[in-house]
């Protein structure tokens, strides 16, 4: 799966991390394509699993100290790709899975990095705040 500019979030960062993602993607897609083996398809699952739980990890984190109003919904977001994730581990042995697999992550990934990604880079860019913002303390000492 190419990485296209319209995925930009304007975020470099995170940006990076979205191109890994689909880098993760793309390893399964190619490993089933090949016809690789189970092994071989099973490790690049959880390998994608890997990518995503550190880049939401680091989006949730953002997410706090901006104090995004819709934290919580895209955080649910995010654990409904896990357990998706955790049912396509379970049934990776099944070819018959492999379609709905690649499917269902190709249409996540982009609806969500085109979607609600957009949501809170928004809100940062709308003029946002740090939530805990020490910045009084730091004039009086400098
Ligand atoms: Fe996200
Ligand atoms: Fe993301």
């Amino acid at each position: 799966m190419e990485w296209k500019n319209e995925y930009s979030v304007g975020i470099l960062e995170i940006d990076d991390q979205h191109k890994l993602l689909l880098c993760g993607f793309t390893a399964i897609e190619e490993s089933i394509r090949l016809g690789e083996g189970w092994s071989n398809t099973h490790y690049a699952i959880l390998e994608l699993n890997q990518l995503a739980r550190m880049h939401f990890t680091f989006e949730e984190a953002i997410m706090h100290l901006f104090g995004y109003p819709e934290t919580e919904a895209h955080q649910h977001e995010h654990q409904h790709f896990f357990s998706r994730m955790a049912s396509i581990e379970r049934h990776s042995l099944k070819k018959s899975a492999e379609v709905e697999m690649v499917q269902f992550l190709r249409g996540w990934l982009t609806s969500h990095i085109l979607g609600s990604d957009r949501g809170y880079v928004k809100h940062i860019f709308s003029g946002a705040q740090v939530v805990r913002s020490n910045q009084d303390s730091l004039i009086h000492t400098n």
